[in-house]
């Protein structure tokens, strides 16, 4: 296996987790990195050992096979083509693009240079996912008629230092956490049809207590408390609730409920984390252990909450399709749809009418443990 060249544009706040995670991928190796902010491309490129460049020398460079799009979601699309035109393949960040336009116009431009589009979120193909997704798929609960889902919080102003971008368009809890919770719903219920939605914006401004923080105040352009309805093309129904207005709660992540049981899984967000399955009203079964390389802890986060992260796992996953010449999990299709879900959400939720969608798309194939440890380095020795 080759390991194809990556160069990042944008060395932001997740270029890091990027930079940290990507030796652990045997199809990938990080090379370069561009920034707007030319000194924080040196610092980036100076703590990983890459080679600090500009957007253009970034995209000219003959040793990078892939775009890393890190940007913030007002550049993906612009970014994005330009690396298409360059001949690059390229692999973005969630929100994948800030609208249906503006990624059938991407998907049609690579589609034409036989180049390949991935995005975010990758959470996914995490074990914990995977595994609801191999009971779904072995008929453990019978077919899925319903399911909740909510993504509720506080905001951002309180840990990122320059949460600008999360107020403005492109941002708000549909479109910056959303793809997290919508792109698991498609994997394991399918594409939607048909959303309904009510939004509402109970602040105008939003003040930063971040530590490190850049700016003391935010304007708030976009709503930060969406509730919807999604129809599945299977004919099963989902609630969502999305609020950064929110101090606390005691909602699920997400349950699906089926024919014959029900399934509670961990934060989207998240690669791993527990998963409980109920076929009677009193007691939850007893899981067989399910062991996935992708839900095997290997950090603690800021709270000291042991998890697992793989991100890149969708970025290595499409470096080796490409090779290999198959499809790859984390795709323009599916991006594209659930950009579809969430605009169309914020759609219904300002004019108050359900809205048809207009793309659609197959849930990807299913991430064996199998298959996730050859996407890592020590399946190769
Ligand atoms: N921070 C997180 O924890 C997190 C987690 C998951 C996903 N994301 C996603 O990753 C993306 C980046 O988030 P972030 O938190 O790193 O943001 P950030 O603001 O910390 O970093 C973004 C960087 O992109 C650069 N940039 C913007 N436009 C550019 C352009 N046209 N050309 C070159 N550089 C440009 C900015 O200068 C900045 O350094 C967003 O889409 C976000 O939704 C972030």
């Amino acid at each position: 296996m080759t390991r194809l060249g990556v160069g990042i544009v944008g060395c932001g706040n997740i270029s890091t987790a990027y930079c940290e995670l990507a030796p652990m991928y045997r199809s990938i190796e990080m090379r370069a990195c561009a920034d707007l902010d030319s000194d924080i491309a040196a610092a980036r490129a100076a703590e990983f050992g890459l080679t600090a460049c500009t957007v253009d020398e970034v995209m000219a460079r003959d040793d990078i096979d892939i775009v890393l799009n890190l940007t913030v979601p007002a550049a993906h699309s612009e970014i994005s083509l330009r690396a298409i035109a360059a001949g690059k393949h390229v692999y973005s960040e969630k929100p994948f693009v800030l609208s249906v336009d503006e990624g059938l116009a991407l998907k049609l431009r690579a589609k034409e240079r036989g180049l390949r589009v991935g995005s975010a979120p990758d959470t996914f193909l995490g074990g914990s996912h995977q595994h609801v997704r191999s009971l779904v798929d072995t008929g453990s609960i019978g077919k899925v008629l319903s399911a909740t889902a909510h993504v509720m919080s506080r905001g951002m102003e309180h840990w990122h230092p320059n949460p600008d971008f999360f107020y403005q368009p492109g941002g708000g809890p549909v479109l910056d956490v959303g793809p997290y919770y919508i792109t698991n719903l498609i994997q394991l219920i399918g594409p939607v049809a048909r959303v309904q939605a009510v939004c509402t914006t109970p602040f105008s401004e939003r003040e930063v207590t971040a530590e490190e923080r850049r700016v003391d105040r935010v304007p708030v352009g976009t709503p930060t408390t969406v509730h919807a309805l999604l129809e599945f093309v299977s004919g099963a129904v989902a609630t969502l609730g999305t609020s950064w207005d929110v101090h606390r709660h005691t909602q699920p992540f997400m349950e699906l409920h089926g024919e014959t049981g029900s399934v509670s899984l961990p934060d989207p967000n998240f690669f791993s984390g527990d998963v409980s399955l109920w076929r009677s009203a009193e007691e939850p079964d007893s899981l067989e252990a399910f062991s996935h390389p992708f839900g095997v802890t290997n950090f603690e986060d800021n709270n000291g909450v042991p998890r697992a992260n793989y991100r890149a796992a969708g970025l290595a996953d499409m470096a080796m399709a490409i090779q290999e010449n198959r499809a790859h999990r984390c795709n323009d299709a599916l991006a594209l749809h659930a950009v579809d879900v969430m605009t169309s959400i914020l759609a219904a939720g300002e004019s108050g009418a359900p809205i048809e969608l207009s793309t659609t798309c197959d849930r990807p194939e299913a991430l064996s443990a199998k298959q996730a440890q050859a996407l890592l380095v020590e399946a190769s020795a």
